[in-house]
């Protein structure tokens, strides 16, 4: 999967402009605030997903534009394809080959795309939700059909705890064991579906930290679930379901003083360690960083392997804090894959052995060649 050619106008505080990225690494150089955020958000905005800096589809247009017009030539599906996405007036409207979307959201699935921003550090730095959401959004690209799964079991804990905040009457016993079954059952799937993708993505990563730290310190991620210290990778539905039981007959009468259901994968947890230590608690900035970025690089693998196709990978702003080493990993190991990545520091593309260099210079993007 990549892109071909990119046509742009009306965006941000981009110019009306037109990019042919390359097959391999496209290195983006350029000062602070020309626009290659913009130009990242505007390739993202092609999966058919909200701008992953959670603007509005009107806050996307350029300031003294009524409209933005983003067109782009693919390679998907092992055949070139269109894609285009207007916004204006506040709404979105989404073509595919030249045929309108009824919903934006139609286009989801088609251009798959990985993307690392400094948002994404709080993947390791932020609380377990973050780790969480990861995870299940990575299910959720995989098997469309687990987000079946999370909308029923988000379902069951509302009414649980919905439940436990009015628990008065002896009927109200009843149907909070109707509810922890179905809760179990339920928990039950997540979890046995967050074991199997965590181990393939606990390969990947790993091998990447390996990699990017030129082997001199060891990555290692572990699910720690909230109710149960006995589940691993091994542990089948059943068992799980039972502990998930157990936990929630055990702490009834605390989750009814506090109005809430106190355990289950809601509350679970995803550690990172860097040589032993936890990086959350431990790590450096560049420690963390890698981290981060070696986990969304692994989502990549991942997604390749399910998918017989590379999807494009996106790396904002991912260089600093990295040392030499890592920077030159990035921009010289990454081969499988079309890769954006953007930097402030054009001297890195001294090192830059292949692919193209763009430099974005006030909203206008020009192909640098080197000599
Ligand atoms: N809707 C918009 N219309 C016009 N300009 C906008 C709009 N939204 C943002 N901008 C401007 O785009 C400029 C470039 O933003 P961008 O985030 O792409 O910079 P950048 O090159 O990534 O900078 P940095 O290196 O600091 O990350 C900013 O100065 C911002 O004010
Ligand atoms: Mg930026």
């Amino acid at each position: 999967m990549r892109a071909l050619e990119i046509n742009i106008s009306g965006y941000r505080n981009l110019k009306k402009i037109s990019v042919n990225p390359g097959s391999g690494v496209n290195f983006i150089y350029g000062r602070n605030a020309q626009g290659k955020t913009n130009l990242i958000e505007s390739i993202w905005m092609f999966t058919g997903a909200r701008s992953f800096r959670g603007a509005k589809d009107s806050e996307v247009v350029g300031f003294n534009e009524d409209f933005a017009k983003l067109e782009g030539k693919f390679f998907i599906e092992n055949r070139k394809q269109n894609i285009s996405v207007f916004f204006g007036n506040g709404k979105r409207k989404v073509f595919l080959n030249d045929i309108s979307q009824i919903y934006p959201t139609k286009i989801i699935g088609k251009f798959r795309v990985v993307l690392f921003s400094p948002l994404q550090l709080s993947l390791v730095s932020g609380g377990p939700e973050k780790r969480r959401k990861f995870i299940d959004a990575a299910i959720c690209q995989l098997k469309p059909t687990y987000i079946s799964h999370i909308s029923s079991y988000n379902k069951i804990l509302r009414q649980r705890n919905a439940l436990l905040k009015n628990f008065c009457l002896d009927s109200t016993r009843d149907f909070l064991e109707v509810l922890d079954e179905k809760l179990s059952h339920t928990g039950a799937i997540l979890i046995r579906e967050r074991l199997n993708y965590l181990e393939l993505l606990k390969k990947e990563s790993l091998r990447f930290y390996s990699e990017i730290s030129d082997n001199s310190e060891i990555m290692d991620i572990n699910y720690i679930p909230s109710f149960s210290k006995n589940i691993s990778y091994e542990s089948d539905f059943k068992l799980i379901k039972n502990e998930i039981m157990l936990k929630l007959e055990k702490s009834k009468n605390s989750d009814i003083k506090s109005g809430f259901t106190s355990f289950g994968p809601h509350k679970d947890e995803l550690d990172m360690f860097i040589d032993g230590k936890k990086v959350r608690l431990f790590g450096s900035q560049g420690q963390q960083r890698s981290a981060a970025l070696c986990l969304k690089l692994a989502e990549a693998s991942v997604l390749k392997e399910s998918l017989n196709d590379s999807p494009v990978i996106l790396l904002d702003d991912v260089m600093s804090e990295l040392d030499e080493f890592r920077r030159n990993y990035l921009v010289n190991k990454i081969t499988n894959n079309q890769v954006f990545i953007t930097d402030c520091n054009s001297d890195m593309y001294k090192k830059f052995k292949n692919g193209k260099l763009f430099e974005v210079d006030n909203g206008f993007i020009r192909e640098v060649h080197r000599i």
